[in-house]
């Protein structure tokens, strides 16, 4: 489905897979399957109808959803094309999405289209260098003050966003500045970002100059039962 996302997919795609990652009952992710699959109605059917849990059926939708979790890598090369407005404004929308401690929603996201600024990111630390071939690049903010949850509540803002970036067949990647103060103060500095503002990371986006297969991390050894 790579590309081919409608506008107004995301934000629904990804508030799901959260549900459905989150070990949501069995009731809830067939309630939000049946509500997202409409939105996704223009997108590739890749898979097939299928048995699942709780002797639900397994929408196409459902399926679609993790496949996007699974497909998620970071893609730090990028070509020249240009991303629109309507696709930051959708990443934004899943980004915003996300649960946030007591629904206090801190987040803040800068985002920098500027040649000279996305240059200056670039070199905020040895792994950020590829800002400045990307088409933007995202400061991932949180208001301190407002809620002592910020960075919990923006680090799933900010996965919400990579995946919604995924579903839309752009390629992204994290860039760590929390909690390297050295790194904050320079982010802050570009970007005219005030004091009482954290800023968590900055996410470089664009289409992808590289592809990369999906990633097989799930490992037993892991998992406890009942007890660790
Ligand atoms: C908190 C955090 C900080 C990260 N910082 C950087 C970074 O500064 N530069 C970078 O290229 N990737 C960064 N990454 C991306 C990781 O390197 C990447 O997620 C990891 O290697 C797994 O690869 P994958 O994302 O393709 O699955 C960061 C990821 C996280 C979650």
């Amino acid at each position: 489905m790579r590309g081919s996302a409608p506008s107004g997919s995301a934000s629904a795609l990804i508030l799901g897979a959260w549900v459905l990652l989150t070990g949501a009952a069995c009731a809830a992710a067939s309630e939000l399957g049946g509500g997202s699959s409409k939105l996704l109605s223009n997108t590739d059917r890749i898979f097939t109808r299928e048995s699942w849990c709780c002797g639900h059926e397994k929408d196409e939708t459902e399926t679609a959803m993790i496949d996007v979790i699974k497909r998620r890598r970071s893609v730090r090369k990028y070509t020249a094309e240009p991303v629109s407005e309507a696709e930051v404004r959708e990443l934004l929308e899943a980004a915003m999405a996300a649960p946030s401690a007591s629904n206090l929603q801190p987040w803040h996201f800068v985002v920098v289209r500027d040649s000279e600024r996305k240059g200056l990111l670039a070199r905020t630390h040895r792994w950020s260098g590829m800002i400045a071939d990307a088409a933007v690049a995202i400061a991932v903010c949180g208001e301190q003050t407002r809620s002592r949850h910020w960075v919990q509540d923006t680090s799933a803002a900010t996965e919400n966003l990579l995946l919604a970036a995924t579903a839309l067949g752009l390629g992204a990647v994290w860039i760590g500045i929390h909690p390297d103060r050295d790194r904050e103060a320079k982010v802050r500095e570009v970007l005219d970002i005030p004091e009482q503002i954290g800023v968590l990371c900055l996410i470089a986006l664009g289409r992808p100059g590289e592809h990369k297969p999906p990633q097989h991390n799930y490992t037993e050894a892991r998992i406890h039962h009942d007890r660790w």
